[in-house]
């Protein structure tokens, strides 16, 4: 792909080859998926990731401003989608317009992603007629973890068909797709084939339109926890720190810099 996909053309890749997203924080992290997702995800919980926040609900504005900038300084061929923060749109349509539009214009995302269901349906309207791209996210939606209380799986048995409303009114307020986080296998995919927009899948299933993950996750990079729904991919946490072990046991023993890591008085003639 050489220009990143909008909205639509996400929209429209609805029971076709699975959608690929990844989150991203920073610049190299993002040039090194952009030619392998169809969409990057500047989530909020870059907050827990990498600002050692105990939950998503501390993180800012400028937090997401700053890493969304980062990020699209990274990318070509993906879109970038960011997260509006806990506090930046719950208050009234009008709050949340505010928000995202400094969103969309000081970092350049595509969209703009925000947590809810039927109760956003209002929220998702009014962006949406004024120019903003929503993605939905339901089912474990972190940042209402204090009314949720805890982070378990979403409407297992009779559960299921409020979130099943909540997709259809996401779907029907506008947003173009919406994130399905740890829901029951069987459920994600009873949502995927009601409504008409992707569903794109966390801790749902293999039938879901797409698929998300958190990048330091299935990197290895983040282990202060492992949900069941990660896959390690690698384990770079474990290299890195490997590697930082190596290099204090060699300053400690001056074996670094060695020979061709230092300059010489004079510089190499040119010969
Ligand atoms: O913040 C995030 O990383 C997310 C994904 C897990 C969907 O919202
Ligand atoms: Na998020």
């Amino acid at each position: 792909r050489k220009t990143a996909p909008l909205p639509d053309d996400i929209r429209a890749m609805k029971g076709g080859t699975p959608i690929v997203s990844l989150t991203a924080y920073t610049t190299p992290m993002a040039q090194l998926m952009d030619a392998h997702c169809d969409f990057v995800l500047v989530g909020d919980s870059v907050g827990m990731v990498l600002h050692g926040l105990p939950s998503t609900l501390g993180v800012t504005m400028e937090m997401m401003i700053l890493h969304g900038q980062a990020v699209r300084r990274g990318l070509r061929s993906a879109m970038m989608v960011v997260d509006m923060p806990f506090g930046s749109y719950e208050e009234s349509p009008e709050q949340a317009f505010r928000n995202a539009a400094r969103i969309m214009a000081e970092t350049g995302a595509g969209a703009v992603k925000l947590e809810g269901g039927t109760g956003m349906a209002d929220t998702i309207g009014f962006l949406t007629a004024r120019g903003i791209p929503v993605m939905a996210h339901i089912g474990l939606t972190p940042q209402s973890i204090n009314t949720l209380g805890g982070y378990r799986v979403q409407g297992r048995g009779e559960a299921g068909d409020g979130l099943v409303r909540d997709a259809r009114a996401v779907a029907e307020a506008g947003a173009f797709a919406v994130v399905l986080e740890k829901v029951p296998e069987a459920l994600a995919d009873r949502i995927t084939e009601t409504v008409a927009i992707p569903t794109i899948g966390i801790g749902a299933s293999a039938g879901c339109d797409g698929q998300v993950l958190v990048v330091d996750d299935m990197l290895g990079l983040f282990t202060a926890f492992k949900a069941k729904f990660v896959k390690r991919y690698a384990h770079l946490g474990d290299d890195a720190e490997t590697a930082i072990a190596t290099y204090a046991t060699e300053v400690r023993a001056r074996l670094f810099p060695a020979a061709e890591h230092v300059f010489a008085d004079t510089p190499p003639g040119r010969g």
